[in-house]
């Protein structure tokens, strides 16, 4: 028994758990998944998968991303990333709902299927029934020779490494960064995006595995953060844009991790009904980074705290204004809006991960919870 402790924490590589050894593996996870592929010199972006079917993605009508959980996340991001740069109508499918409500499937669909494990069922099952309608099926998944990854036609793999912790964390970043890539050749090969814009963003990409390790550098001051809101009964978390989907992460990662309750919502949603929630108990968290919807964000953290309500935002390093609506911050650095997700959400996960932490609780095995759900 002793050997099986001193080998779990080995495997740890001297972090507590995995899930923050997980996290920290990010700069490099995401550095694994661009290096190869994206050449921001050259001003190229290889990946094989994709190019085999580069006529078919860019003559679709629509693609369709089927996933679960923090996967489906990343599907949501990108269908703000696809439709901006490859001006293709983009749908975004729980898989479980896709498979069973025999969706409108037309021959030359793209199904891009997420998945970290590729072993999810309801996913499994749903692009096994679009591949029979003749839909093109791409996967981005994490584990090589899974049964999603040979089930697809092509696909690009996350090159995440193995992810122990039940909470997905440099998975999704995987995600996001393939996601990122295959649009912007996509957009690029179209021509829905312009030389100098394509360049800008192969070289904001080629930026992000630094600009997390900076992000990872503050973890002491979200520790603080997470321990002043420990013992709250509910958390809520907006965003709008491309950090929309970062506000339905940041609560999923903290329900999973700490049990609190805590709703994601795009901002302005917030006015349809959370609003009535708030009061001087519950902490907001504004995903509020400097992009195209920043003023409107900044006048939802302003009705927020008009209510009392306790308002924590991941801002932009240096923009004071936001930071003096705030109770607490968690920065990141100036970053494009199309790659800041990959940063916003990085702060995220480490405050659930402290939350969980201070709470005494079992982050890396949450209860009730699988790392893969292989039954439906
Ligand atoms: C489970 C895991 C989640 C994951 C989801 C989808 O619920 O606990 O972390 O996001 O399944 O899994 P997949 O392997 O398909 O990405």
């Amino acid at each position: 028994q002793k050997l099986d402790i001193e080998l779990a924490a080995i495997e740890k590589g001297g972090y507590d758990h995995f899930m923050l050894k997980e996290i920290f593996e990010q700069p490099q996870t995401i550095y694994d998944c661009l290096r190869g592929r994206l050449d921001a010199v050259a001003g190229t972006i290889t990946m094989s998968g994709v190019q085999q079917y580069a006529e078919q993605i860019m003559q679709a009508n629509r693609i369709i991303m089927v996933a679960c959980g923090t996967s489906w996340h990343s599907g949501l991001v990108a269908e703000y990333i696809f439709e901006e740069l490859c001006r293709i109508n983009v749908e975004v499918e729980y898989a479980s709902e896709f498979r069973y409500r025999n969706p409108v499937i037309n021959k030359g669909d793209i199904i891009i299927a997420i998945s970290q494990s590729g072993e999810t069922a309801d996913t499994l099952v749903a692009i096994e029934t679009a591949k029979e309608k003749g839909a093109i099926i791409l996967g981005v998944v994490n584990v090589v020779g899974s049964s999603i990854a040979r089930i697809s036609h092509a696909g690009a793999y996350t090159h995440a490494g193995p992810e122990i912790g039940v909470a997905s964390t440099k998975a999704f970043t995987g995600q996001l960064a393939v996601l990122t890539m295959i649009a912007l050749k996509v957009g690029y090969m179209k021509g829905t995006i312009n030389e100098a814009r394509y360049r800008q963003l192969l070289n904001e990409l080629n930026e992000v595995p630094e600009k997390v390790a900076w992000v990872l550098n503050h973890h002491e001051h979200i520790k603080k953060i997470a321990e002043k809101y420990k013992d709250a009964r509910d958390f809520l978390y907006l965003g709008r844009g491309y950090n929309f989907a970062v506000a339905l992460e940041g609560a999923l990662k903290l329900k999973e991790i700490s049990y609190i309750h805590a709703e994601g919502y795009p901002a302005a949603e917030m006015k349809h009904g959370p609003i009535a929630l708030v009061d001087e108990n519950l902490p907001v968290v504004f995903i509020a980074t400097r992009d195209a919807y920043h003023e409107k964000i900044v006048s939802n953290m302003q009705e927020i705290k008009a209510r009392k309500g306790q308002v924590i935002s991941v801002i932009t390093e240096g923009d004071e204004h936001s930071a003096s609506l705030s109770q607490d911050v968690m920065v990141i650095p100036e970053a494009d809006e199309i790659v800041a997700p990959l940063l916003s959400v990085v702060p995220l996960q480490l405050l659930a991960y402290y939350i969980g932490v201070a709470k005494g609780l079992d982050v890396d095995k949450p209860r009730n919870l699988a790392k893969s759900v292989t039954v439906e």
